[in-house]
């Protein structure tokens, strides 16, 4: 889709359709009063959040459609509020059959940041999941968003270009995860990252089955060993321009089960496709990882991502076997379902011993986290507050929703084991904080934050500004830590 600003007015505008947002206490514009005082009158639009009215042909404007959103009330109205809108007009717009839409930027949101959450809104709304449907597809989309402004200098036209970036990062991101798991193998993931990394310019590296063998990463290849399809662990780097004032280095790790059956321990089968997800985490650090590479923040940024396949075989290992990680602890299996935090311990054990010196992880890993805390906000765990006061920042603004969960010493015990040093599970209850403490035992002293994707990476329902499937929540988070560190 192309998208531009346009510094025209209103009723100049050439499109299929123009929209604009009016909130509850909005005067009806003049170019379309008669209109609009009419919907008012008749109850049928009263400017409230979701609400949406289209005008064919109105008489004063030169596009062929006008459209009206609601916004609710006008100072509840923010960034976040604005990316759903422009998102829910995208998506209803392109069904009716509207190619070129142009939107009016208007309201109580600071213009540059307005501009960057109506792009993202409209490429995010924009996007669909039926690529694999080769007739009679139900979905439509959008060649062209403009966006229509009043010239305000180079920080709008900034602003506008990094909310492509981002949007099209995480659509990038959304695609990977959108593959089922025999076009998404862990050799496909590598495949894909390593072209990502070509067009942006960023280093790419991967670390083969032998590698890791011969590194000691006897976690990560236990969970691997039970699939023909061989993992990887994909490495992507940015490096900053200029030479960085501190020695901070950023790791993001991600999750990439392309598939989980959950091995030996194996999952029902009702819903266990839907396991083709558990690499969003993998794919939601790559989608950052495109957007650094434009945005170049000042900070150097690694990513790792343990591509594996859990799968259930002769050669799967079994409950009860003994595995010794990278950083030597023995870890006794007692699910081969906990497969997870067994190939990102090795991981992050790997990112500091290539001088990262702070850890953010991303995974789906675990159904306890979706108990906790549903389908709206990640689960955030630490051992560092400081270093969460940046990512949930980062996330505010992002309007990606977190929730801070516990992680203090009286959990640690659930994850004793009587014959390694620990257990891959902990007991039935606090399930996502056990996975958690799991992790923090191989961050050590590194500053560390967890974020458990298992409830959002995956929207569940199609919403109006947004299709069913995955969502590539992280990816903006992500960009505005690295921005803003
Ligand atoms: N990938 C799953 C977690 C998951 C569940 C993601 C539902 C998305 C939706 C993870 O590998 C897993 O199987 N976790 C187990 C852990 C248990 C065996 C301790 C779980 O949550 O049941
Ligand atoms: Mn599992
Ligand atoms: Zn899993």
């Amino acid at each position: 889709m192309e998208t531009k600003l346009l510094y025209e007015s209103l009723d100049k505008v050439a499109a299929d359709a123009v929209a604009v947002v009016l909130f509850e206490e909005s005067e009806a514009p003049a170019y379309a009063k008669a209109w609009i005082d009419e919907l008012k009158a008749s109850g049928e639009f009263a400017g409230k959040a979701g609400e949406m009215a289209v005008l064919h042909q109105p008489a004063a404007l030169k596009a062929k459609r006008l459209i009206v959103a609601g916004g609710g009330k006008r100072d509840k109205f923010d960034a976040a509020a604005l990316r759903r809108a422009v998102g829910s007009v995208v998506r209803s717009a392109k069904q009716k059959g509207v190619k070129t839409l142009a939107f009016a930027l208007d309201g109580p949101v600071a213009k540059a940041a307005a501009a960057e959450a109506a792009v993202e809104g409209a490429i995010l709304g924009n996007y669909e999941t039926d690529v694999h449907k080769t007739s009679s597809k139900e979905s439509k989309s959008l060649d062209a968003f403009h966006l229509i402004a009043s010239p305000d200098g180079a920080e709008l036209e900034a602003a506008f270009e990094r909310g492509r970036i981002l949007a099209e990062s995480q659509n990038f991101a959304r695609d990977l995860v959108n593959e089922p798991a025999n076009r998404m193998t862990p050799l496909v993931m590598a495949d894909r990252a390593r072209a990502m990394a070509a067009e942006a310019g960023l280093e790419y590296e991967v670390l083969d089955e032998a590698k890791m063998r011969e590194l000691g990463m006897g976690s990560l290849l236990g969970v691997a060993q039970g699939s023909t399809e061989p993992p990887a662990l994909i490495i992507v780097r940015y490096r900053p321009p200029a030479s960085p004032k501190s020695t901070d280095h950023l790791a993001l790790v991600g999750k990439g089960v392309t598939f989980d059956s959950g091995g030996i321990s194996i999952k029902p089968a009702e819903g266990m496709e839907k396991m083709k997800y558990d690499m969003a985490g993998g794919a939601a650090v790559l989608g950052a990882m495109r957007a650094i590479a434009r945005l170049k923040p000042s900070i150097p940024v690694t990513a790792f991502v343990p591509a594996v396949e859990n799968m259930v075989s002769g050669r799967a290992q079994r409950p009860g076997d003994i595995v010794t990680s990278l950083d030597g602890k023995t870890i006794e299996v007692l699910n081969t379902d906990a497969e997870g935090r067994l190939i990102l311990n090795d991981a992050m054990t790997y990112a500091k011993r290539q001088g990262c010196t702070h850890l953010v992880d991303v995974a789906t890993l675990t159904g306890a986290i979706v108990v906790a805390l549903g389908y709206v906000n990640v689960g955030a765990f630490t051992n560092d507050e400081p270093l969460l006061g940046k990512v949930m920042a980062a996330a505010k603004d992002q309007g990606e929703k977190m929730w801070h969960m516990p992680l203090d010493d009286d959990y640690k015990d659930l994850l004793k084991s009587a014959f390694a040093d620990l257990a891959n599970i902990g007991g039935r209850w606090g399930g996502a904080i056990s996975a958690a403490w799991f992790l923090k035992e191989f961050a050590g002293d590194t500053p560390w934050v967890h974020l458990d994707i298992a409830g959002t990476a995956w929207l569940e329902e199609t919403k109006p500004y947004m299709a069913k499937g995955p969502t590539g929540v992280t990816v903006r988070t992500f960009v505005k830590l690295a921005m803003g560190w």
